[in-house]
């Protein structure tokens, strides 16, 4: 499958779902799944990266993952923490600039330094933005932006959608044009709840692990095709599009 030639999604919000799946399949441990997983991603960034992709926002680690057994959460961690030792220099080399959303202040002092140390190495990178959501919740996202705006403005604050949007995770780069997510679920599990307000949903039933360019050069050819009305009639739309 081809790239399409214009149409193409700035911002990609992904769900990467079917590790634990796709290893079951195959007998293995579902950790085995997540390794295999973080490989399919590798794969995509750079893809993002040869497409110029301007961010790629990935689901990591929901709010919500802390309820699975307790080794899995720590093989998790231990797998955030060895895949970010030995892949930092990599993203950095392909001037991608990587950060972290969600309630970081949950993680231990370790994984916070590693955590800091390479967001702050890719600062300056000009390339894909790949934002890593760990700890992440969509609802945690609204309510943490409704705090700062009280601690603030106190009790007078002006809540409005300007003032909270521009408190949201994210708020500085566009909000996702695309969202896909694999694993054959087609839910939105507590994800960027305010900045999915108007994007196009693509559900995949691949596992995340057996994800590839080509898959996601299907998703963004389905998109090109999509008509974002945002309200409005097609008429409008496309007199927008001559004009
Ligand atoms: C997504 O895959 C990765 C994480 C949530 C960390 P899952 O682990 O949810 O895989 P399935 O859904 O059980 O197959
Ligand atoms: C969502 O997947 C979170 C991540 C991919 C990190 P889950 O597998 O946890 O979602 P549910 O529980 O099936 O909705
Ligand atoms: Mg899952």
């Amino acid at each position: 499958m081809t790239l399409p030639e214009d149409n193409l999604p700035r911002h990609i919000a992904v769900i990467m779902d079917g590790n634990g799946r796709w290893a079951k399949k195959r007998g293995l441990p579902r950790i085995a799944g997540h390794r295999s997983g973080l490989k399919a991603l590798r794969k995509l960034v750079e893809h993002a990266v040869s497409i110029n992709l301007q961010a790629m926002t990935v689901f990591a680690f929901s709010r919500e993952n802390w309820q699975r057994p307790d080794y899995e959460v720590r093989l998790l961690m231990e797998l955030f923490m060895s895949s970010l030792q030995s892949e930092v220099s990599d993203l950095h080399k392909h001037n991608i600039r990587l950060r972290f959303v969600g309630q970081l202040d949950a993680f231990n002092q370790k994984l916070l330094d590693l955590i800091e140390e390479s967001e702050s190495l890719t600062a300056e990178n000009t390339g894909l933005i790949l934002n890593v959501a760990i700890n992440y919740s969509g609802r945690w996202d609204i309510v943490q932006a409704c705090q700062q705006l009280f601690d603030e403005q106190g009790e007078h604050a002006e809540i409005t959608e300007v003032a909270l949007s521009a408190r949201m995770s994210l708020s500085d780069i566009d909000e996702p044009d695309l969202f896909i997510r694999t694993g054959g679920e087609q839910r939105i599990s507590n994800y960027l709840l305010w900045q999915l307000a108007y994007t196009e949903l693509f559900f995949s039933d691949v596992l995340w692990p057996d994800y590839t360019a080509k898959h996601f050069n299907e998703a963004l050819q389905w998109f090109a095709n999509r008509e974002r009305r945002f309200g409005k009639i097609s008429e409008q739309i496309k007199q927008t599009n001559v004009s």
